[in-house]
């Protein structure tokens, strides 16, 4: 078992995107409730965490499908104000409404689609903490950055910009996800992973309460073929898993692979 935070088990996210209509989606969250419900112990010997993050159209539909079971409910994005005029936005106290535990922000197709800076995710977080919510900010460099060995910079000043004041293990994750390994099938190495995650631990320990204890995923091509060996890897405490979220046989061997 590789270094990790201190207790617990893996923690394994579904961020499904713009993928889902009612019928598919809750029959899909139906079955990785199944699943935690009865679950298989990872190689830590610990049962993982699951968090499913569907769009928000189906946070409900899928709310009740997990509903009593160990799976918690996850959005994929917050507005940093509380409510207002934000035509199209969902605020925070609205998702924790819905039973929201966790809101992904800073996702880097959030950040390259829609511009997003490090400010306004911080401010995304912010709001998710006021609200109660769990915030899982992302970050991560792209192929160009990496291959200008960039890598632990940019992912720096991600970290340095995203994260808010009082940001705290028990209000926040970290997710590093190379924007380049996202939805392509390409990996990085196990030591890159293993030297940018040690390097977000020394941040969040520097930066954070109880940082030493802030949950941090790894994110991109995560499949069930290489869980395994990803999530071994010093300071890797979970997955945010994109495309295998999709097949509840791939995301729950993940959570078992933990
Ligand atoms: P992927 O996506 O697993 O499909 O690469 C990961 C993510 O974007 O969170």
């Amino acid at each position: 078992m590789g270094k990790g935070k201190a207790v617990g088990g893996k923690l394994i996210a579904g961020n499904w995107k713009m993928n889902g209509l009612r019928g598919d989606g809750v029959a899909l969250a139906t079955a990785v409730a199944e699943w935690a419900r009865h679950p298989v112990a990872g190689r830590s010997g610990v049962v993982a965490e699951l968090v499913i993050c569907p769009p928000a159209t189906l946070l409900t539909a899928v709310g009740d499908a997990i509903a009593g079971s160990p799976v918690a409910l996850g959005a994929q994005d917050c507005h940093p104000a509380s409510k207002g005029a934000h035509t199209g936005d969902i605020a925070a106290p609205m998702l924790a409404d819905l039973g929201c535990r966790y809101v992904i922000v800073g996702h880097s197709e959030r950040r390259q689609n829609h511009r997003e800076d490090n400010g306004l995710v911080a401010a995304k977080a912010r709001a998710a903490h006021t609200a109660g919510l769990i915030a899982i900010v992302c970050v991560g460099e792209t192929e160009a950055e990496r291959d200008r060995g960039e890598a632990l910079t940019v992912v720096g000043s991600q970290l340095e910009g995203s994260l808010p004041e009082g940001a705290s293990a028990a209000n926040t994750v970290i997710a590093y996800e190379p924007v380049w390994a996202i939805g392509t099938g390409r990996v990085p190495k196990p030591g890159d992973i293993a030297e940018i995650h040690d390097f977000i631990r020394r941040r969040a320990t520097n930066r954070m309460t109880e940082g030493a204890n802030t949950r941090l995923l790894y994110g991109g091509s995560v499949k069930a073929e290489n869980a395994a060996e990803l999530l071994a890897i010093d300071h890797v405490d979970g997955a945010l898993v994109g495309g295998a979220s999709l097949d509840a046989g791939s995301f729950t061997a993940i959570a078992a692979a933990g």
